[in-house]
């Protein structure tokens, strides 16, 4: 049994160092110490040997075991060892190589408008919500006082969802669902995309941005409306702009107007920016009609208010002098890191 025990480790020894590989020493743990191994079948024939000689040859077994565990290991290790540093030196870190350049993000043109656009309008007290892009008709029409046959539906050319919902073709449905929630006074502007089945060009989009504004209290008049859009105007293009009423006509505001705004290229004088005529267009505005009013659950005789709206991208090509408004879709990272 001795005899057999010297074997075993002699062998196992013999195996340990030769081998190269951990998964090597595996496959001999595996061979000498494993449940079929042969230092496990020696212990298995121990009933064989006179009780009187089993605690001796029980240490022997243990003896051979430690001694096969304690070179495994030993040599794991230093195999382990061997395999970190020879990683570390194909992983050595260059640290006089140039770093790689990081690309920072940019906002986008439409963004710092917006930015400005909102900056302005908190500075004057103003809220700024939100309203959904896919719109019940009821709100995109409806309760802005463009019922069904109305030729105002035509000019929108609009996506249907189906009889009853559409994609948004104006920010002005938030009008509606901000007075709907009755809490008064309302002093809002609604940023948001806004779709229309515009063919792509220079000045068109089918999906472009508005910013909505609305103001309900009493005692509203029109010249608030002016005077806000007054200090809009100078706020957003400079000290010196003049604004200019034009009526026109939305069916959801009455009276409604236009406002354009001085070149600020040419101050006024007429150049090529401003096609020679010296204003630029730069929204839509009116007094909240009462029958919208009443639509959405506000009593005319006691409320009024005033609502605009300004396209975003339109701002932001003026502001930043673009002449095609397909630029700010394009994410041309060249373009978009000039502003
Ligand atoms: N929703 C209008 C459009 O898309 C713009 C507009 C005009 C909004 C007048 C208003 C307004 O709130 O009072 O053409």
């Amino acid at each position: 049994m001795k005899e057999r025990l010297e074997q075993i480790k002699a062998e196992a020894l013999a195996q340990i160092q030769a081998s190269d590989v951990p998964e090597k020493l595996s496959e001999v743990r595996v061979k000498f110490l494993g449940k079929k191994g042969e230092l496990t079948a020696v212990l298995k024939s121990m009933k064989d040997v006179a009780p009187e000689e089993r605690p001796k040859v029980g240490q022997l077994v243990n003896e051979t075991r430690a001694a096969i565990e304690n070179l495994l290991e030993e040599t794991k290790e230093k195999m382990e060892k061997s395999i970190r540093e020879e990683k570390m030196k194909e992983e050595v870190i260059d640290v006089t190589l140039p770093s790689k350049k990081n690309m920072v993000g940019h906002r986008h043109p439409n963004t710092i408008a917006l930015e400005e656009v909102e900056r302005i309008f908190i500075g004057m007290g103003y809220e700024v919500v939100e309203g959904p892009e896919v719109e019940y008709d009821l709100y995109n029409f409806e309760k802005l006082n463009i019922p069904d046959g109305h030729p105002a539906k035509d000019e929108q050319d609009t996506f249907y969802i189906n009889k009853d919902i559409v994609l948004r073709t104006q920010t002005s449905p938030v009008q509606a669902r901000v007075m709907e929630q009755g809490k008064l006074p309302i002093r809002m502007i609604a940023p948001g995309r806004v779709f229309r089945s515009d063919e792509v060009d220079a000045t068109h989009s089918p999906s472009f941005h508005q910013i909505e504004g609305l103001v309900i209290d009493k005692n509203i008049s029109f010249a608030d409306l002016k005077g806000t859009l007054e200090v809009f105007a100078k706020e957003l293009f400079g000290e010196e702009t003049k604004t200019k009423f034009r009526p026109h006509h939305f069916p959801f505001t009455e009276p409604s107007a236009e406002v354009d705004v001085t070149c600020f290229k040419c101050g006024g004088k007429g150049c090529r920016f401003c096609k020679g005529s010296g204003w630029i267009e730069i929204l839509g505005c009116g007094m909240v009609h009462p029958h919208v009013l009443e639509m959405c659950g506000i009593d005319p005789e006691e409320y009024s208010g005033f609502a605009f709206g300004v396209g975003l991208e339109r701002i932001a090509l003026l502001k930043y002098e673009i002449d095609d408004m397909r630029l700010l879709y394009e994410n041309d990272i060249r373009f978009l890191k000039q502003f």
